[in-house]
């Protein structure tokens, strides 16, 4: 997921292409779970958070580099702030609030669009850590709704989905044609 531009430390890790629209066959997948969280997972990790902060992007899901697993990596921190990374293993959501609020969402896989989108503001996700130990975490505010952006990732949901029809139909159509003319 990206928000607005910021610039994070670049990593020297390997940095991957990332899929992008009008990709729909890889970005639509189901994900499949991890039975834990092994080594060759710990490098995807890496690299899923090398290419996300190069990027630059708070949230990325290992679809987005083309490998269907349940992993996504989140990190909110701020320019200046000291890296904050979050690495998860078949995340699930165990409770969202009933409140819902709404906040400005972009997608690596989607560049240079943003629309807002409303979610829950409050989320309780369970998954694996980098060290294949179960974990539960409460989130709120943009965390909230990176983790829930990303966790859509996994199920082959996007953004674009949970705005209007005619909007999302405008931004596949400019990635189709864009696509077509060679520009992608
Ligand atoms: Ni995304």
């Amino acid at each position: 997921m990206t928000l607005t531009p910021t610039s994070h430390i670049a990593g020297i890790m390997a940095i991957k292409p990332i899929v992008t629209l009008p990709d729909e066959k890889t970005l639509r997948q189901i994900s499949k779970p991890l039975k834990s969280v092994d080594v060759a997972a710990r490098k995807l990790f890496d690299d899923m958070l090398e290419t996300m902060y190069a990027a630059p992007g708070i949230g990325l899901a290992a679809i987005q580099l083309g490998v269907p697993l349940r992993q996504l990596v989140v990190d909110v921190a701020r320019d200046g702030e000291p890296p904050k990374p979050l690495f998860m293993a078949n995340p699930q959501i165990i409770w969202s609030s009933a409140q819902l609020g709404d906040y400005e969402e972009g997608c690596l896989s989607i560049p240079e669009f943003f629309e807002m989108v409303e979610r829950p503001i409050e989320v309780n996700v369970r998954y694996l850590d980098r060290n294949s130990e179960a974990q539960e975490i409460h989130a709120n505010g943009i965390v909230a709704t990176v983790l829930q952006h990303e966790i859509d990732h996994l199920d082959g949901v996007l953004f674009i989905d949970h705005i209007s029809k005619l909007k999302r139909d405008r931004v596949l159509k400019k990635f189709r044609k864009a696509d077509k003319l060679g520009k992608l």
